[in-house]
C-alpha cells in the first residue's frame, strides 16, 4: 500500500477504472492475451514515433528494442517506411529476434560502434544509457524519453549537438491528443488485423505465477511481452 496521498496503481486488480479515451474495444479477430501485447505497449511505441515525427529518408534507433514497447516501436518503424532502423540491446542472444522484427542493424550497448548516427531515437531505457543513446544522435536529432529509468543530461551536450529531448506519457498523450490517440488505436487493431504488427508474447502466465513473471522480466531475457492471465 502506497503513501495515502499517492495515486493508486491499480497493478494486479480484478477491476480497475480508466479514463475513456484510453479504453481499447478488442475486435473480433484478437483476444485478451494479444490485446494485452498489443495495445499499451503499442501506443506508447506509436505516440513516441508520432512525437518524432521522422521523415522516411530518417533513420531511427530504438532502444530496450526487444522489450514490449520496443519491439513494437521497431515493427512501427519498419511500416512507416524509415530507411534506417537500428535495433539497440543488451545482449547478444536477441540481436536475431530484433532482426526478424525488420531491423536494418542490430547493436549491442555495450559495442563501441553504434554505427552511422541516428536522426531519432526511442529511449525505451534511460538511465545509464541515456548519455549514450544521446551520443549515437545526428547533429539535430532528437530523442523521445518515455521510459522510467531515469538519468541526467547537463544542459550543455543538448547546446553542443543542438539535440533536442522530449519527453512522452502516453497518459497526458492521450488525454491531450484524444483524437489522435482514437486514430492510433484503430491504425494499431487495422495493423494487427492484417499481420503487418504482430505483438510477441515472450511468455503467457497465470497470476498465480506473477512472481516467476516478474523473474523474468527481473532477468531482462523477455523478447516482447510477459502476460499475465488472472
Ligand atoms: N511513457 C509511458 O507512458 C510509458 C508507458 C509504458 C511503459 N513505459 C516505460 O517504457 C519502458 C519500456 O517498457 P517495456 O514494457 O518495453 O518494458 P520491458 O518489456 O520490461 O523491457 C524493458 C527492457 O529494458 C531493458 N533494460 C535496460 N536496463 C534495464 C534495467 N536496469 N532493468 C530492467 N530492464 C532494463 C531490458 O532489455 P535489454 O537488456 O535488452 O536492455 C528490458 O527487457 C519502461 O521503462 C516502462 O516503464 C512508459
Amino acid at each position: 500500500m502506497g503513501h495515502p496521498n499517492e495515486a493508486p496503481i491499480d497493478a494486479y486488480a480484478d477491476f480497475v477504472t480508466v479514463p475513456t479515451a484510453t479504453a481499447s474495444h478488442i475486435p473480433e479477430h484478437a483476444d485478451s492475451v494479444q490485446a494485452v501485447a498489443l495495445v499499451r505497449s503499442g501506443h506508447v511505441a506509436l505516440a513516441a514515433l508520432t512525437t518524432a515525427d521522422p521523415r522516411p529518408d530518417e533513420s531511427v534507433l530504438v532502444t530496450g528494442a526487444a522489450g514490449g514497447v520496443g519491439h513494437l516501436a521497431v515493427q512501427l518503424a519498419r511500416i512507416r517506411g524509415i530507411g534506417r532502423v537500428v535495433a539497440a540491446v543488451g545482449s547478444a542472444a536477441k540481436t536475431t529476434f530484433v532482426r526478424d522484427l525488420g531491423a536494418d542493424e542490430a547493436v549491442v550497448y555495450d559495442d563501441v560502434d553504434w554505427g552511422e548516427p541516428v536522426d531519432v531515437v526511442l529511449d525505451a531505457v534511460g538511465g545509464d544509457l541515456l548519455p549514450r543513446a544521446l551520443a549515437g544522435l545526428r547533429p539535430g536529432g532528437r530523442l523521445i524519453y518515455f521510459n522510467s529509468g531515469g538519468g541526467t543530461v547537463p544542459a550543455h551536450t543538448l547546446l553542443a549537438g543542438s539535440t533536442t529531448i522530449t519527453g512522452m506519457a502516453i497518459r497526458r498523450f492521450a488525454t491531450t491528443h484524444p483524437e489522435l490517440y482514437q486514430r492510433h488505436d484503430e491504425l494499431l487493431w487495422q495493423l494487427h488485423a492484417t499481420g503487418r504488427l504482430r505483438p510477441g508474447i515472450h511468455a503467457e502466465l497465470p497470476l498465480t505465477d506473477a512472481a516467476a513473471a516478474l523473474r523474468i522480466i527481473e532477468s531482462r531475457t523477455n523478447r516482447g511481452k510477459v502476460v499475465l492471465r488472472p
